[in-house]
């Protein structure tokens, strides 16, 4: 049932192509110049009545709920939190009859996000959830659904849920902006075009695994690194990061780029692996002059860079992996990719159990 593979992640990471188009499939219309959510309850006429938004989940999850907010934000203009379930349901969230609650599970069943759902549902908001499973509760007890078409996910840590849930974004974000009249057809045409890119440009990058997996064997000795990136890079870092704990117990940090010199630096020290996303053009420059404070204190750094810009960060960091060109918006489907395959390549070569680690439940229901 591995299908050739040895494990489940790997051959999860490998679904990734097919979880983006069937995410995709039938929700863009034919000409390819809009979005189409049919299974949506709410009108055009609600969704026009929102005016601010708070995703809550836990985890992976969360992580994607942070890229929705960059996708949200840019293309709808209207103010998203992002929050951890648990926090959000004690902290009597503030909820006006203008919010939209996004709730975003895997599995449906984390008894947080769960709990956070209902909080939200009981103090008069309008619950929509990004789930991967139909009938599950979260999707019977939110007040719209949109399903990721992942496939079941069998490995603990999540890949290919985690990316076609930022799909589900990107096509929500659209729909959203198309509606209340933010984006032209021109504009939505032109980044579903984009969209629809993607699987091919996964594939391309899963072919290139062996360069990330000798990059992974070198980091597996270190007992300690950094994920490093700028807006939507930093979102991708967090995931980077977590995934890496997850499954190899190796410690790391996410950090915004430009916050280690506030408090950090000082650990970064001879040797020190930093993994640094430099796929925001216009944070470019700012990335360049963060990766010189680390290399300043003897940081081993790989970037993750958009093809074309190989030549140029040579003399920036010690190793790279190019990601294909799509639009800012975008990346994060594309750089989330050989950080899966980072952690993967690490637990495995620490002999770790990489479908089931330790202390790690597919799904927690309990709070
Ligand atoms: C944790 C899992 O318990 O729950 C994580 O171990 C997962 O991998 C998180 O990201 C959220 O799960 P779900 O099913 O709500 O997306």
């Amino acid at each position: 049932e591995k299908a050739g593979y040895d494990h489940f992640m790997l051959k999860e990471i490998h679904e990734q192509p097919k979880a983006y188009r069937d995410t995709m499939l039938g929700r863009i219309s034919e000409d390819g110049r809009s979005v189409e959510l049919p299974e949506l309850k709410m009108t055009a006429e609600q969704l026009k009545g929102i005016n601010r938004v708070h995703i809550v989940a836990c985890g992976t999850a969360l992580h994607a709920g942070l890229v929705g907010k960059n996708v949200i934000e840019s293309l709808v203009r209207i103010p998203v939190e992002t929050d951890v379930a648990s926090e959000y349901r004690y902290r009597s969230p503030i909820i006006t009859p203008d919010t939209l609650v996004i709730v975003v599970s895997q599995s449906g069943e984390t008894a947080d996000t769960l709990a956070a759902l209902r909080e939200a549902q009981r103090c008069g908001a309008r619950v929509l959830a990004i789930t991967n499973v139909v009938g599950s509760s979260v999707a019977r007890e939110a007040d719209d659904v949109i399903i990721t078409l992942a496939g079941p996910e069998i490995a603990v840590a999540s890949t290919k849920a985690y990316s076609s849930q930022l799909i589900a974004f990107f096509l929500l974000g659209l729909y959203w902006a198309q509606t209340v009249g933010r984006k032209d057809e021109a504009e939505v045409a032109n980044v579903l075009a984009a969209m629809q890119a993607l699987p091919e440009q996964v594939e391309k990058i899963l072919a290139q695994s062996e360069v990330i997996k000798q990059v992974a064997e070198s980091i597996s000795h270190h007992s300690s690194l950094f994920f490093i990136g700028r807006g939507v890079d930093y979102a991708v870092a967090m995931e980077g990061s977590l995934k890496l704990k997850e499954i190899s117990y190796i410690h790391s940090e996410a950090y915004a780029a430009g916050e280690l010199k506030h408090g950090t630096l000082a650990l970064i020290e001879e040797g020190t692996p930093v993994i640094a996303l430099l796929t925001q053009e216009d944070l470019y420059e700012k990335m360049l002059s963060n990766i010189k404070e680390t290399k300043a204190r003897g940081a081993d750094v790989l970037g993750i860079v958009n093809e074309g810009r190989e030549e140029e960060v040579a003399k920036s960091v010690d190793r790279q992996f190019a990601i294909p060109r799509t639009l800012p918006l975008l990346t994060p489907a594309l750089s989330v990719i050989p950080l899966q395959l980072l952690s993967y390549y690490a637990s495995l070569a620490l002999g770790h159990d990489v479908d089931k680690p330790r202390n790690l439940a597919k799904s927690v229901t309990v709070e």
